[in-house]
């Protein structure tokens, strides 16, 4: 008989102990063994399918899958419902001193990675075009990084994981073992973001979102702080023509080359 288990959960909280047991994916394929615990940093432009290509990778190895951009988000998302965003303009002290009021969680329902802040479910709020519009802003303040960067920290002490971002391979983790910088074009992306959005039930139009894309690239490479950049040891992936299984044969390929993959 198969074993029940619990719903898998993982609470972001400034000193927090994180066990990686109760957030590991239920149906983990651990199809792939490596011969040590890594940190896994994967980074690139919006839209690109690194969540997606992330989660992959943490069900192959049986590794915890952290979304930093839902954190950066859920922050985002906090401002608007708190009234401390409003149009363009973010209050950015009291943002700043709520940082410890938001509790930001993820749990895997049925598959999916599921985001709560505060003990409510945002997955949809977070993705849509009002969070969307503001959270490149809310990312570039120093003291929302800072903090986030250091929750994000915390997650991958213990390693065994795989995070994707902007900076995970530049700042968050300058030493993860395998750092993936990923590019897609941008008209694949657009449509890749838009068939995301209809399939969760949001409302979308695809001209808002090539150029929420394109306004989001221009502010996440040129902002001052942590800009998207490819580290220099990243492997670069450009997926706009692959399947998955492309991919994870292109990841698997890396670990070759990393001699990381233990043969079985
Ligand atoms: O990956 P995403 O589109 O969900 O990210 C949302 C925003 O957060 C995006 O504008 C860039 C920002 N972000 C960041 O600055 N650093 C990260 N590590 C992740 C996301």
């Amino acid at each position: 008989m198969k074993s029940i288990r619990k719903d898998p959960v993982i609470r972001i909280k400034p000193g927090f102990l994180f066990q990686h047991k109760y957030y590991l994916y239920p149906d983990s394929f651990g199809m792939i063994r490596l011969k040590k615990k890594i940190v896994i940093a994967i980074d690139g432009f919006s839209s690109c399918g690194k969540s997606s290509f992330a989660r992959l990778i943490a069900r192959e190895l049986v590794y915890i899958y952290l979304d930093s951009g839902a954190m950066y988000r859920s922050v985002a998302l906090y401002g608007l419902q708190n009234g401390l965003i409003r149009g363009k303009i973010i209050a950015v002290e009291e943002l700043i001193s709520e940082l410890n009021n938001i509790h930001i969680r993820f749990r895997i329902e049925k598959g999916e990675n599921i985001t709560y802040l505060n003990d409510e479910n945002i997955e949809l709020q977070i993705r849509g075009s009002e969070v969307s519009s503001v959270v490149s802003a809310v990312s570039k303040i120093p003291e929302v990084r800072n903090h986030l960067v250091m929750l994000q920290r915390q997650r991958g002490r213990d390693k065994g994981i795989v995070m994707d971002g902007r900076d995970i391979g530049t700042v968050v983790f300058p030493d993860a073992e395998v750092k993936i910088f990923m590019k897609a074009e941008s008209e694949v992306r657009a449509e890749r973001r838009y068939k995301e959005l209809v399939e969760k039930g949001i409302n979308s139009d695809l001209d808002a979102i090539r150029r929420n894309i394109q306004e989001r690239d221009e502010q996440d490479i040129n902002r001052d702080i942590s800009p998207l950049r490819q580290a220099e040891d990243a492997w670069v992936l450009d997926n706009s023509h692959m399947t998955f299984e492309e991919q994870m044969d292109w990841f698997k390929s890396v670990l070759i080359k990393r001699d990381l993959l233990l043969k079985s």
